[in-house]
């Protein structure tokens, strides 16, 4: 039986029920995806595993059930109810996504590749998996999932990242003309369930019998991937301004780089080399205390190493302009980042 039929009968068994997706069963009886929850997901999905981004999609189409609902909303709003997903851009594009495709596509997304490869925040991943998932049209999706299936399937040596070009021209190969929705769903989830990274299940597979890597016993060693260089650690300081109330002095971080348009406390540059313990950096010249805890994090090009100070405002004082005072009941709907949160909880804040 030809590959793709083998995965489509196993995806109509063993499908995951996710809130975003809709089941074999029900497209078989006409129902249609509704592109923009598939568009949510799949930017939510990318980096970001399929357990941790369901709360954070049902949250996103309860608060803006329809696109028009988020193309209006405020980007304030958005940031918030993404903090802790990580990789901010992609919250902002999600937002002028939203107003780009209300305002030039009438509120409803283009079908064809190459015309959502013009919307904001949309490469070529999310392309061909909202016009496959979303539309029906054939495409080939490739995600990390994929790239595990078929390098096992065909025993491919190639290294990660140049296995990749390796890759497509498989998946636009064997995905069907008919139902290529399903099966690109299928790939990820049999690379999910199945194909997973380490012991990965091949006595249950559906392509146990024309997977070259099982026959040839590596298919638990593929992909392979280049070594990958070290990540660089970071180091800098971050300073709890606290008030008699109890509230904590925020300020939003800029409009580019990282974290962009984010909430934070008074934090320093991070830098290679940079200190953990330069007083002289801090705001203002108060009876600063180090807490106990650093917090360490991990962003995607380094580590950062980050102490935690914390002190009392002085009498008097009042936020500057661009800070604000947060009352620990307001922190929760602040739009912190994670490495910001774990700064507060080190604070004893959160
Ligand atoms: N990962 C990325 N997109 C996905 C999808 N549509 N279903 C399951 N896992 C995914």
């Amino acid at each position: 039986m030809h590959d793709s039929l083998l995965l489509l009968y196993w995806y109509d068994r063993n499908s995951r029920a996710l809130p975003w997706r809709t089941a074999p069963s029900d497209i078989l009886s006409g129902v249609k995806p509704d592109p923009y929850h598939v568009w949510i997901s799949e930017i939510m999905l990318q980096q970001t595993t399929v357990a941790a981004v369901k709360s954070y999609f049902k949250l996103f189409v309860n608060s803006w059930p329809t696109l028009a609902d988020m193309a209006n909303a405020e980007e304030e709003d958005i940031l918030k109810a993404w903090a802790g997903l990580g990789y901010y851009s992609r919250a902002r594009n999600l937002y002028k996504c939203a107003q780009y495709v209300q305002l030039h596509h009438n509120g409803r997304f283009p079908e064809d590749e190459k015309r959502l490869l013009e919307l904001p925040g949309i490469g070529p991943y999310t392309a061909a998996a909202i016009t496959t998932i979303a539309f029906g049209h054939h495409a080939a999706v490739v995600d990390g999932n994929v790239e595990r299936v078929l390098s096992r399937r065909h025993a491919l040596l190639t290294e990660l990242p140049a296995l990749k070009g390796e890759v497509k021209p498989l998946m636009s190969e064997v995905t069907p003309v008919d139902r290529p929705g399903d099966f690109a769903q299928a790939m990820m989830d049999l690379g999910a369930t199945i194909c997973t990274p380490k012991s990965p299940a091949c006595g249950i597979c559906p392509w146990m019998e024309i997977c070259e890597g099982r026959k040839q016993g590596i298919a638990d060693t593929l992909p392979r991937k280049a070594p990958k260089k070290t990540k660089p650690t970071r180091k800098g300081m971050a300073f709890l301004l606290v008030d008699d109330a109890g509230r904590l002095l925020l300020r939003k971080r800029a409009d580019k780089g990282l974290l962009a348009g984010m909430s934070e406390p008074i934090t320093t540059h991070w830098t290679e080399g940079g200190e953990m313990e330069a007083l002289d950096l801090a705001p203002l010249q108060e009876d600063w205390a180090r807490m106990e805890k650093d917090v360490k994090h991990t962003f995607t090009h380094f580590h950062l190493e980050m102490s935690v100070w914390q002190a009392k405002a002085p009498a008097g004082y009042s936020a500057p302009d661009g800070y604000w005072w947060s009352s620990p009941d307001e922190l929760d709907g602040e739009a912190l980042p994670t490495v910001m949160k774990k700064a507060l909880k080190v604070g004893g804040l959160l």
